[in-house]
């Protein structure tokens, strides 16, 4: 059963909202749906000239809003429009993630669940979709209207509650007791536009949840995919996710909620695709050793997870360098999504007057720079390198090891991890083999974990 929008946050707001949901203030919505920015003032203006809409120029202004929204959710909420906040949608979970939460907890027999802190909802309606009854909790008024107009548009069993979910009257926090009941939580992690590194500076905070879980078997949380391995609960099982190479998330699931005995998870979805690596078998250390035919770049997820041993293990593969998640293999690498595969196609000298003698003695005409562990900005360096011919892309890999940085000239594979449409192919001066799975383009630092 879905509640009344609660009247909370300010009549005038409150009855604004109340407006949208009217057949003419949803009709409002959808003609200005698909929202077209550049003509923003012609249509607001406009619109405040029609009879019906000029006596409501706050209505109008929230249509527009929604309209926005909607338009900016589109590629990432495709199926029935929604109802948002701009809060809610910059906070919400992709929606192929929030069934996965949910799939969690409907695997458990979790009847019932209590999402704390379900912003515009994109949860909360998950679980609603997967059978579970939903009590959906949150401190703005705004965000739980959202909620509860797309549950009520989609016929879902979500209720709502306005509340400070840390309040010591609310049964997870008084009457542990509700075995068939599970929490799951979404801690506000933002001030303004800054994001809260800190923990404990999340809302609600990081020692409350802990607590929560302490008290409530089958809680359910979705963190910061950086969260310190350091704090991670005994007996919690941790998922580290990326969806198409971004690594979007770090869920902890206690209790029931834990899949198999696994402590650590690695979950890469591409595409239609779910691929899973996990520590259940151990994490051997990966021996360090030379450059050899193919280079690795672990998806985040396997790195974030600690599972880069696990990853080595599988392809015969060691690292360049203890500390840097770069695998090098004279195995081709069967690595299905667990991330890009290149052919190391020769070594380039390091620094900038060298590597760029080198790349134009070789004809290329612009390059790609990837790194990791060496204090290289790849814009910089792709601008003070001045290649500017028409010659192929080059792919660089510049990495840190034992004996000094190092620069690979690569060349992406394609495979599920798409490679980089800029890199041009040449003729390689040593080639390793042809393959096809692999390849991609993610740049920046990543080490990996032990
Ligand atoms: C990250 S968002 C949740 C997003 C949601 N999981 C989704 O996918 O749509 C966190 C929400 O927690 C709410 N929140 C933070 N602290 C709270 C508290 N102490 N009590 C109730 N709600 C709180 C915020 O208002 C915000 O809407």
């Amino acid at each position: 059963m879905v509640d009344p929008a609660p009247a909370a946050g300010g009549a005038a707001a409150s009855a604004t909202r109340a407006a949208l949901l009217t057949r003419e203030g949803r009709a409002l919505v959808e003609r200005l749906t698909p929202w077209d920015e550049a003509r923003a003032l012609a249509t607001l203006a406009a619109v405040r000239r029609e009879p019906g809409w000029a006596e409501h120029p706050d209505v109008v202004a929230a249509a527009a809003g929604q309209a926005r929204l909607r338009t900016r959710a589109a590629a990432r909420f495709p199926g029935p429009p929604r109802w948002w906040t701009e809060d809610g949608l910059q906070q919400a979970t992709r929606p192929e993630v929030a069934q996965r939460h949910a799939a969690r907890f409907a695997a458990a027999g979790v009847s019932e669940v209590a999402d704390l802190g379900c912003g515009a909802g994109s949860d909360a309606l998950a679980l609603a979709q997967a059978g579970l009854a939903v009590l959906a909790v949150d401190r703005d008024p705004a965000a739980l209207w959202a909620v509860a107009a797309t549950a009520a548009d989609l016929d879902l069993p979500v209720a709502t509650r306005l509340a400070d979910v840390t309040g010591p009257s609310h049964w997870w926090n008084a009457d542990p007791s509700r075995d068939a009941a599970g929490c799951f939580v979404d801690p506000g992690r933002r001030a303004g536009r800054a994001r809260l590194a800190a923990p404990e500076a999340w809302s609600p905070p990081w020692s409350w949840l802990v607590g929560l879980a302490e008290r409530v078997p089958a809680t359910g949380a979705k963190v910061a995919p950086g969260i310190d391995h350091a704090l991670l609960p005994d007996g919690v099982q941790v998922e580290w996710t990326s969806v198409a190479g971004d690594l979007v998330e770090a869920a902890l699931w206690w209790g029931p909620l834990r899949a198999g005995p696994a402590r650590r998870i690695a979950t890469v979805l591409r595409g239609s695709g779910t691929a899973q690596l996990d520590d259940a078998a151990g994490v051997p250390r990966p021996p360090v050793g030379p450059v050899a035919a193919w280079l690795v770049e672990p998806d985040a997820a396997v790195i974030r997870a600690g599972l880069v041993g696990v990853l080595a293990a599988r392809i015969n593969g060691h690292l360049l360098d203890p500390r840097i998640a770069y695998v090098a293999t004279d195995t081709r690498p069967q690595l299905g999504a667990f991330g890009a595969r290149y052919a190391v196609l020769d070594m380039v000298p390091f620094g900038r007057k060298p590597m760029r003698a080198w790349l134009r003695g070789h004809g290329y005409g612009d390059v790609v720079v990837k790194k990791r562990g060496v204090a290289v900005v790849p814009e910089q360096l792709r601008a003070a390198l001045r290649l500017g011919g028409d010659g192929p892309v080059a792919t660089l890999v510049l990495t840190r090891t034992d004996a000094g940085p190092l620069a690979l000239l690569v060349e992406p594979v394609p495979g599920p991890h798409a490679p980089d449409p800029r890199a041009a192919s040449r003729a390689p001066l040593e080639r390793p083999g042809s393959g096809s799975d692999g390849g991609g383009r993610a740049q920046g630092d990543a080490r990996p974990r032990p």
